[in-house]
């Protein structure tokens, strides 16, 4: 094996144990969300609303799914081993995508997010590029355009990993600062910026990465 294959898979096998709290916390929560009344512990489960409600639990168990199966299916397709397990793992997350972006969806449309309407926007806009890529993705495989379908997929690995990212972001904000700009309702200055900011750059870095290969 190459130097930087051996670099990029220990690069990948960190990044799944990252992910891997974020994945059980995210697992946790929309399975008892779907199993219990959670409307004492969080403002997220409205018992007025229960089909976005449900939809919104579904969307964080899709979500865990794709967390974790995105930097494994890189993984996949960097080695070019076991095809079949990759185009497997490949519609499996095609459809958890689209769950996780629909549930997260039906959820603003319906409720609304605790930021307000800048919030709904940032992640209205977030859950449209998730379903925009999952499906491009799939139409440039069935199109056997292979270059176009990873183009495609790595923004898709880019945006699996933004909701994780969202969290970093925080964690990393209140351990310098303690949380300045921040506030519970997530209407500080910062927490405005942040419902673009984990994932517009890492997409646009991406965009000029892929610019510059192709140049
Ligand atoms: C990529 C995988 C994703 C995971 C693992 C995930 C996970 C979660 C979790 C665990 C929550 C509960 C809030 C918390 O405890 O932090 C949440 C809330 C939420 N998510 Fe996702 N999510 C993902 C993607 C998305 C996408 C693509 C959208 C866009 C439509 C979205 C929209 C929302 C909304 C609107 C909320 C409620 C925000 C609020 O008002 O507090 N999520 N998500």
């Amino acid at each position: 094996m190459t130097r930087s294959g051996v670099i990029q898979r220990v690069g990948l096998a960190v990044l799944c144990l990252l992910v891997l709290p974020f994945v059980i916390y995210a697992l946790g929560f929309g399975w008892r969300g779907l199993t219990r009344d959670l409307s004492e512990e969080t403002y997220l489960w409205r018992p007025e609303a229960p089909g976005p409600t449900n939809a919104l639990m579904v969307h964080m168990i899709a979500g865990a799914v794709i967390t974790l199966l995105v930097p494994l299916q890189a993984a996949l397709g960097v080695s070019r081993r076991a095809p079949e397990v990759h185009r497997f793992m490949g519609r499996c997350l095609v459809v958890a995508s689209l769950v996780t972006a629909f549930g997260g969806l039906w959820y603003i449309a319906h409720v609304g997010t605790i930021g307000g309407q800048l919030m709904d926007v940032g992640f209205t806009f977030y859950g449209a590029l998730m379903l925009l890529a999952a499906l491009k993705l799939t139409l440039r495989a069935w199109e056997k355009d292979w270059s176009a379908h990873r183009d495609w997929a790595l923004r898709l690995v880019v945006l699996a990993l933004a909701s994780w990212m969202f969290r970093v972001h925080y964690g990393l904000w209140f351990l310098l600062t303690g949380g300045v700009r921040s506030q519970p309702d997530l209407r500080g200055i910062f927490d405005q910026v942040q419902v673009f900011a984990f994932y517009v750059p890492y997409l646009l870095a991406l965009e000029l990465w892929l610019r510059r290969r192709r140049a």
